[in-house]
């Protein structure tokens, strides 16, 4: 890839419509491993507003695209990006709130991160002309930084094989696969919009400075918003002030099932490179031949 092109995008990045069916899924979907369960669902909830705030970033950046291909990627990536966050709002509809699960403090506090500080007018307060576009630019790099740990953490939920081996229920597994596997396909568009809007190393790294600790904290707060509501946990243990619960993290990370906080900060080293690009990190044809045999994608193409 060569930064004159502008986009990284080998082929085109199509956007899929995907069916799921909720009746089913339990509240611990890997069966024998009740904190992980908590631990990727909480990301239902963080993807639903996030995703939105990316949509609206990217509508707003696009006018500013004098690529015609790049152009094309950020509205393939708009399009993901709405589906996605969709598919998980839905899955928190039929799926956790069946069970008695409740967003709360957790949902409250995405929103308010999502839609208030990081609007085009954080908490309905006017930019100043002269920074207008530094201030897009900003939300635009830290979407890039977002996205480099959505495609990371594509290629993990890929490979988790420790899932079906603790007994993960498929729908839930698939959500987050073909999610995971679509992250991949658009991996570098956010990048490449922050490149070509004049984006440039120092802020990068700034920026993932800011987010990784965000990233994990926000994953702490829902873990901690969902633990809470599961008689299986001590509800003392549901408090990131606890040992215990950091403790319980790293298990269900031992295990395979998820990401530990440690794995967000050596993934994080890797954005702030110098000679970085997210084409770089994960592999297109792997997530392509997921998506080929996903169950949700084949059952919204019959439909
Ligand atoms: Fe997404
Ligand atoms: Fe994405």
């Amino acid at each position: 890839m060569s930064a004159a092109r502008n986009t990284a995008v080998a082929s085109a990045i199509i956007p899929r419509n995907v069916k799921f069916d909720w009746d089913e899924a339990p509240l611990h979907w890997i069966r024998d491993d009740a904190f992980s369960s908590h631990a990727i669902n909480e990301f239902s909830y963080l993807l639903t507003s996030g995703e939105k705030f990316f949509c609206r970033v990217f509508r707003e950046a696009l006018p500013l695209v004098t690529d015609d291909r790049l152009r094309a990627d950020v509205q393939a990536f708009i399009r993901q990006e709405a589906i996605h966050s969709r598919a998980h709002h839905d899955s928190i509809e039929g799926y956790l709130k069946r069970l008695g699960v409740d967003g709360g403090e957790f949902e409250r506090h995405n929103a308010l991160l999502f839609d208030q500080w990081l609007a085009r007018e954080p908490y309905g307060r006017k930019v100043p002309k002269p920074l207008q576009h530094q201030w897009l630019v900003i939300r635009v790099g830290a979407v890039a930084a977002i996205e480099h740990f959505t495609a990371s953490l594509g290629t993990f939920v890929l490979e988790a094989q420790s899932w079906e081996r603790d007994g993960a229920d498929p729908v839930v597994a698939d959500l987050f696969r073909w999610h995971g596997a679509e992250e991949i396909e658009h991996r570098t568009v956010a990048y490449d919009l922050y490149r070509h809007l004049g984006g440039r190393w120092p802020l990068r790294t700034l920026l993932m400075a800011i987010v990784m600790p965000t990233l994990v904290q926000r994953m702490g707060a829902g873990l901690v918003q969902l633990m809470r509501q599961d008689p299986s946990f001590d509800r003392g243990d549901a408090s990131l002030l606890r040992p215990a619960f950091w403790r319980a993290w790293n298990r269900g990370a031992e295990r395979g099932n998820t990401p530990a906080p440690g794995w967000f900060a050596r993934h994080a080293l890797r954005f702030v490179k110098p000679g970085y690009h997210p084409i770089n990190e994960a592999s297109t044809e792997q997530a392509l031949s997921y998506i080929a045999a996903s169950p949700g994608v084949l059952a919204a193409a019959r439909a």
